[in-house]
């Protein structure tokens, strides 16, 4: 039995919709009623239920609703990323945004890889900041934050599978890892560059919490939100931000339409977003 996939009805889809909305901002459409089926019916079938209806029950009702409502998340979530991804962002970075923050005298510079998932981001950013030598020119921390809480522990281990790099270049694995078997471990060095955090980009007050940044990453969940949810982010990373400050969104997002704060920058392979 466990491990059959349980069908959700409509009316429970748009319930379930309505829930997973409220959490995150990520919109299932119609036509992703699989994937929910798909995911969650293992857990349904672990708390011996038998229906979705069972399970929404319990996701609103029961005393344990709030950490139910965490893993289900988890189970719920995109995490595709992998080293290297989008390139061009990541090395407007390093010859860019960082020389012209530093070129302004600051000597302590704040990145954010909000929604890292299981680090990819965050410590690709790293290796690079390490490679172009800018850690002798300004103290630089960077901060990887996820909704799920999986992935940032993930992230912490700092341990990945060959997967991972399939963006990378030839010396990228033997430079920065240790295999381990099938398992290729990243270098200390690198790893103590970026703390993690569990954070919800929806949750009330996260900008303030954060503190502020001078570059933000923030590529490939937005996608998932619907206008709402998209302009609620965008405006907080936008207060988020130092000036001049820096947000790079993943290749199909943009602030086109939510807003008229940022200056849009194009160069060669990318968009980068400005506080001016
Ligand atoms: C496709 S991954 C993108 C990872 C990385 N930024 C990249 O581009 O390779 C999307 C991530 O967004 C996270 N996410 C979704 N909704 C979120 C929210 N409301 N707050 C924070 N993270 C969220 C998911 O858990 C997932 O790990």
């Amino acid at each position: 039995m466990l491990n059959n996939t349980i069908k959700i009805g409509d009316s429970e889809f748009l319930e379930l919709r309505d829930i997973i909305y409220k959490q995150s901002a990520i919109v299932f459409v119609e036509n992703k009623k699989y994937l929910l089926e798909n995911r969650l019916s293992k857990r349904i079938q672990e708390l011996n239920f038998s229906s979705f209806k069972d399970y929404i029950y319990y996701l609103k009702y029961d005393i344990n609703c709030r950490k139910e409502l965490d893993l289900m998340i988890n189970l719920v979530t995109i995490n595709e990323t992998y080293f290297l991804r989008e390139r061009p962002q990541l090395d407007h970075v390093v010859k860019v945004a960082l020389p012209e923050i530093i070129a302004k005298g600051k000597k302590s510079i704040r990145i954010w890889s909000a929604a890292c998932s299981t680090g990819e981001e965050p410590y690709s950013i790293a290796i690079l900041i390490k490679e172009a030598g800018l850690q002798s020119k300004a103290s630089i921390e960077i901060v990887g934050t996820d909704i799920n809480s999986e992935v940032v522990e993930f992230a912490r281990t700092g341990e990945y599978r060959s997967m991972s790099f399939r963006g990378a270049p030839n010396h990228f694995v033997p430079t920065y890892f240790k295999q381990d078997n099938v398992i290729y471990k990243l270098n200390d060095d690198i790893k103590h560059m970026v703390k993690f955090n569990v954070g919800n980009l929806t949750t009330l007050g996260i900008g303030t919490l954060m503190g502020k940044f001078d570059i933000i990453f923030c590529r490939n969940v937005l996608i998932y939100f619907d206008m709402d949810g998209k302009k609620k982010v965008i405006d907080m990373f936008y207060n988020t931000l130092n000036s001049p400050g820096y947000l790079y969104l993943g290749h199909s997002e943009s602030v086109n339409k939510l807003s008229t704060s940022y200056t849009v920058n194009v160069f060669g392979g990318g968009i980068v977003h400005l506080k001016q």
